[in-house]
């Protein structure tokens, strides 16, 4: 069977960014917004599957692959219907991430849960016994309830509003961070977009960790500076964190910020990308980093999405190698083809 796959599909040799990207069944990849987890040398793909159109029509998709370049399709690991109706097909289900827990050896899966426009926003959290599913959903939250002391304007308020301030502040574009020690953190934008909240997962990473304390366990990370988008890294002892501006589906410039604790100060490194497209970042957005394998150790693979708002199972992914130089200043370059 596998020998008839390679004889009808040639494998796929290079990285060809904002390509047609298709699996090891000659169909289109759908994972967008997504994340990867490596688990021994197998990698994983979790993202969401546009396949039907706008809208969380049908779930979750993950993909297998051992060269992060030919991927077999594992199918929809965590189905719509396993969701509350809302976040079902008019709904949306976006930027899911996924990191192993060694303790209870589970796969713990977070993801922005939207619907009615965005006046919900929610964390969902989900489980697997494998990495390829199927996962169960367990609830949904916004985890962290503070007064950020709302100005006004065009966003929702939140203090004062009874029904608001019981829900907690807004949860919307996130990741994932397991770091070497095992702890594990959610970066999410909150306030509206306005601040990105990053916060210590609990022991099991089902839930955030508690008592929630301001700059113990959870951080305002860049106050009021409108990123989301996050993709969280560690290189020669720092945090870095991609970013992108908030203009929906449409390209704006990227930020990297770093840090040297994740609960630290976050200090802004400015817009990593160079050349023609410097100001939309080559048409993509960020979703996630991962290393790079093999022996290129210090490289790293950015992963963008090059959305197609009006028909986004045509969006396309931007994979970008880099690497992060002494001063920490990323130059992210755009390449038509590229390997490892
Ligand atoms: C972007 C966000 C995407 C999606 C989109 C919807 O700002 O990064 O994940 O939510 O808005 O308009």
């Amino acid at each position: 069977m596998h020998a008839q796959v390679s004889t009808t599909l040639k494998p796929i040799t290079k990285i060809t960014p904002g390509t047609v990207w298709k699996d090891t069944n000659g169909e289109v990849i759908e994972a967008h917004g997504g994340g990867i987890m490596q688990q021994g040398n197998i990698y994983y793909w979790y993202g969401e599957n546009h396949a039907k159109g706008e809208g969380n029509k049908t779930g979750i998709s993950c993909y297998s692959s051992k060269d992060l370049l030919n991927w077999h399709n594992e199918g929809v690991v965590l189905p719509k219907e396993a969701l509350p109706v809302a976040f079902r097909d008019s709904g949306a289900c976006e930027r899911p991430k996924v990191i192993y827990n060694d303790r209870t050896k589970k796969y713990v899966m977070w993801m922005h849960l939207v619907a009615r426009g965005h006046l919900e926003a929610d964390a969902g959290i989900a489980v697997a016994d494998q990495p390829a599913g199927p996962f169960k959903y367990l609830y949904k939250t916004r985890p962290i309830r503070y007064n950020y002391g709302y100005r006004g304007g065009s966003a929702r308020t939140y203090v004062g509003d009874p029904e608001e301030e019981t829900k907690g502040n807004t949860f919307r574009d996130m990741t994932l961070f397991k770091d070497s020690d095992n702890k594990a953190y959610v970066i999410y934008a909150s306030e509206d977009n306005a601040t990105m909240y990053i916060s210590l997962l609990n022991a099991d990473y089902e839930a955030i960790a508690t008592p929630a304390v301001l700059n113990k366990t959870w951080v305002r990370a860049l106050p009021g500076a409108f990123r989301e988008a996050p993709a969280v890294f560690k290189a020669d002892g720092w945090y870095y964190m991609f970013t992108s501006g908030t203009t929906g589906w449409k390209p704006n410039p990227a930020k990297v910020y770093r840090a040297k604790t994740m609960l630290g100060k976050w200090e802004d490194m400015g817009n990593p990308c160079a050349g023609d497209e410097q100001q939309t970042s080559f048409r993509s957005q960020p979703t996630c980093v991962i290393p790079a394998p093999g022996r290129s150790a210090g490289n790293f693979i950015y992963m963008g999405d090059r959305w197609v708002g009006e028909a986004l199972a045509q969006s396309t992914y931007v994979w970008l190698p880099f690497s992060v130089p002494a001063d920490g200043n990323i130059r992210l370059q755009f390449y038509k083809e590229w390997s490892f």
